[in-house]
């Protein structure tokens, strides 16, 4: 999704911490970039599609020592990936620039009227009308009076900033749902759609709520309404380390955060038990209000939903309450029915994908209780949800989802014991298998390198099948996203019990299917359904429970230490993210940003 990042500062020199900056936010994907500086009464404009190796070769022309200016990488949602549609647009007279996150939906009308009034237009984007709308309303002379009159022509869900050449030493930033958080420094100030981008400067941060604006100069930061009263708002220091959002000596993201899940697992545990019981209010909830929790209904996006499916079975195993998953892109349109007493709960890395975050606002509207799990502190999610409980899984830079994946499910199988707890029903001791997974997890990350052969295999086919009963299918569902997210190869996710329900069809010499079997009450309904797949000649891998691992005839094995079949789809979780991961680089594929995805989806 879009990067947006701003620089204004005493002296300092915009183009190098703009361009380093967008290399932070690299990880949203995105397919063009460009920087616009506000230098000698004009505005001087770089911009480019593909990566920011191409616009890097663009940016040696521009002026040195230029103290403000702005920058963007670009996801394309209106008009094609090109040069011209790349950001920063500029008015007719080249003296205003701006960058633009999210959606205008109403720039079909703007750009007509702007043309009848004689505006000229070089892109296809909805963004174009921002510049142009912001000189007809005297951004000349004044940007910040013209973004206030601009801004209530928009329509949509957005983000932008605005810099004039004609005032070389503000910036006016706009939110409307999609973030924008701005960073303090000593000199200079810098703005961002989020903190990476300025983590190497400072630490010092703010947070553009939705619906505000605000002025920023090299040495004040003013937040306003859009109506221009001023917000107070606090500053505070974020404890990300540097380092975490760096690779650390992996070749790619990915790899560096499926190998960190045991230590990410240990910090997300931190605290939140004790005494073989999870403390409740580590959760961000009270005892009284989960024992009021008659229903849950889960909305959450790609990774983040098959966490939710997860999360049903142990919920629903453990505490008896029913729970509900929908896709949120769905549920939002769906015209849902909410029962008293239900808790709507929304799971997300980034704290910002529209649909959940829609989903959340709907349930509001209805008077309901909102919780959410989430990785991102300070998002738009964490702050407009009712409670949240953090995965504290660090930043997560690969665009498919590993290590918040398996937080996630953390987070629900102690939400889960906690319900249980407090609807009465009686508690399993799980606590301590919990505390046991990041050994465990350690150990099997040491014991993967059986995989190499069966993803260099699986990187010469074109379909692949993954299978599992209760909670090994939900991670048969997550293990298929990944082979197609990264590796391009077609997946797809089976009950082993509904193959034989026409996708056993599918099954021929060589097909690849991967069994998942960690569910002891059903393993032996499991393994006849794999004996099934290897009589039609499929080539089965299985990450079966160690204690199962010489029952099954099946081609390659990776045992999985089962002590408590609950918590298994964390474990088994890494080997499925492995095998992605390495067949995607057997492929030759950009394991990091995979075609066509975004990390962050903040448009619907
Ligand atoms: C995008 C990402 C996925 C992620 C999904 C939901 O599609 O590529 O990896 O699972 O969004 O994102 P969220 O931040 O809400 O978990």
């Amino acid at each position: 999704m879009c990067g947006i990042v701003g620089f204004v500062g005493e002296q300092g020199d915009a183009l190098p911490f703009i361009y380093a900056g967008l290399k932070r936010l690299e990880y949203r994907g995105y397919d063009s970039a460009g920087i616009a500086l506000a230098s000698d009464g004009q505005i001087a404009l770089k911009k480019t599609r593909g990566k920011l190796e191409a616009l890097g070769q663009l940016i040696g022309g521009m002026p040195a020592g230029v103290p403000c200016g702005i920058g963007h990488t670009r996801w394309a949602t209106h008009g094609r990936p090109t040069d011209e549609n790349a950001h920063p647009h500029t008015d007719c007279t080249g003296t205003i620039a701006t960058v633009h996150n999210g959606i205008i939906e109403n720039f079909q009308e703007l750009r007509q009227w702007l043309v009848e009034r004689g505006h000229h237009f070089s892109s296809d984007t909805d963004t174009e009308v921002i510049p142009h709308l912001l000189e007809e309303y005297g951004g000349q002379e004044d940007v910040v009076q013209a973004v206030q009159k601009a801004e209530r022509r928009l329509k949509g869900a957005y983000a932008f900033l605005a810099i004039s050449a004609r005032e070389p030493n503000r910036i006016v930033a706009v939110r409307r749902s999609s973030p924008l958080v701005i960073g303090l420094g000593e000199d200079a100030n810098y703005v961002a759609s989020d903190f990476s981008a300025f983590l190497a400067q400072t630490r010092r941060a703010m947070v553009l709520e939705n619906g505000e604006m605000a002025v920023v100069t090299p040495d004040a930061v003013h937040v306003m309404d859009m109506a221009g009263a001023v917000q107070r708002r606090q500053e505070f220091t974020i404890d990300w380390d540097i380092r975490q959002a760096e690779r650390g000596g992996y070749p790619h993201f990915m790899l560096k955060e499926i190998m960190e899940q045991p230590d990410v697992w240990g910090d997300c545990l931190l605290g939140r038990t004790s005494g073989g019981a999870v403390v409740v209010e580590e959760l961000g909830i009270t005892r009284e209000q989960l024992t009021a929790i008659r229903r849950i209904q889960v909305v959450a996006a790609g990774t983040a939903y098959h966490a939710g499916l997860v999360g049903k079975a142990l919920i629903e195993r453990l505490a008896r309450v029913p729970v509900d998953v929908a896709v949120a892109s769905e549920f939002r349109y769906q015209q849902p029915v909410f029962e008293p007493g239900t808790l709507v709960m929304a799971i997300s890395q980034s704290g910002e994908t529209a649909d959940t975050l829609a989903c959340i606002n709907l349930a509001r509207q209805e008077g309901m209780k909102t919780y959410a799990i989430v990785n991102t502190v300070g998002s738009t999610l964490a702050r407009e949800s009712d409670a949240v409980a953090f995965t504290h899984a660090g930043p997560e830079i690969a665009v498919a989802s590993t290590k918040a994946y398996t937080t996630q499910i953390l987070v629900l199988t102690l939400l889960a014991l906690a319900l249980a707890e407090a609807q009465g029903r009686a508690r399993p001791d799980l606590v301590q298998g919990l505390l046991n997974l990041p050994l465990l997890g350690q150990d099997i990350l040491s014991r993967l390198d059986g995989i190499q052969t069966m993803a260099e295999r699986l990187s010469g086919q074109s379909d692949v099948f993954y299978i599992g009963r209760g909670l090994d299918y939900a991670l048969a569902m997550e293990g298929q996203l990944k082979i197609k997210e990264i590796a391009y190869i077609h997946a797809e996710a089976y009950a082993a019990g509904e193959l034989k329900h026409g996708t056993l069809a599918l099954i021929e010499d060589g097909t690849p299917v991967v069994a998942i079997v960690t569910e002891r009450d059903v393993a032996e309904k499991s393994i006849s359904n794999i004996l099934e797949v290897k009589a039609r000649g499929a080539e089965v891998w299985a990450v079966v429970d160690e204690k199962l691992q010489k029952e099954l005839p099946v081609d390659h094995v990776i045992p999985i230490p089962v002590l408590e079949p609950l918590l298994s789809p964390v474990l088994a979780a890494l080997p499925l993210q492995m095998l992605a991961y390495w067949t995607a680089v057997h492929r030759g594929q950009d394991v990091d940003q995979p075609r066509n995805l975004a990390k962050s989806v903040t448009v619907e």
